[in-house]
């Protein structure tokens, strides 16, 4: 499996969405990383299913849709019908796992379970065989341009050992060229990365830097 590269538009200009959006979209991105934020999961606010909605008009990227909210189960449909191709919720955000995955795929799309950096891999084994993604925040969530925790990199190793060889394992957080070599070195397949490719001068080099 090739590295999928998802820049995550946290990083964008919000007032410039579309522009920075064809910039990666025309550099190479496979992916565009959505941070959805609810002022409660995380102590940030950012965008919501109407944003959503609007970019789905202007890209043709699958949209990769990073839910930092409580009661995510409540936004899946919503979501869906806006436009996103991939649902990731996390794990500390549910009581019922398998029933979150079921609704996001009933949609006919993916599901993605995360995890941040205090929570163990091995509590979300038992949902791997159920699940079309991991994510592994290798940051607290809730804000762009942290440094990378590289203690969260061990937690690939695990969840390589444990899923499918079609399962998706993310890193989100602090990715840049050396970062993310260390993380597909352990076995990760996708990347999202925001202040790394928005903050570079050259974006098509940041983002083939990822992917190589
Ligand atoms: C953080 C978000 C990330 C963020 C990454 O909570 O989930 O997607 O945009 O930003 P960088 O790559 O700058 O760490
Ligand atoms: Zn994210």
């Amino acid at each position: 499996m090739s590295i999928i590269v998802s820049p995550s538009i946290l990083s964008a200009d919000f007032a410039n969405l579309e522009r920075d959006i064809k910039k990666v979209e025309d550099s190479g991105a496979d992916w565009l990383h959505i941070d959805v934020m609810d002022g409660h999961f995380v102590p940030n606010i950012t965008i919501g299913v109407p944003v959503v909605k609007s970019l789905r008009r202007i890209t043709k990227m699958p949209l990769d849709v990073h839910l930092m909210i409580e009661n995510p189960q409540n936004y899946i449909e919503a979501f869906s019908k806006a436009g996103a191709d991939i649902i990731t919720f996390h794990y500390e955000a549910v009581k019922e796992p398998i029933e979150i995955i079921n609704k996001i795929r009933s949609y006919g799309i993916k599901a993605g379970i995360s995890i941040k950096p205090k929570t163990e891999p091995e509590n979300i084994i038992p949902y791997l065989k159920y699940t079309d993604m991991v994510l592994i925040m290798t940051v607290e969530p809730g804000f762009g341009g942290q440094t990378f925790i590289s203690e969260c990199a061990q937690k690939i190793k695990i969840i390589k050992q444990y899923g499918s060889k079609d399962l998706i394992i993310q890193v989100d957080g602090g990715i840049n060229d050396k970062t993310g070599k260390i993380c597909t070195d352990f076995g990760a397949n996708s990347l999202v990365a925001g202040s790394y490719i928005y903050n570079s001068e050259n974006i098509k080099q940041a983002i083939n830097s990822l992917k190589n």
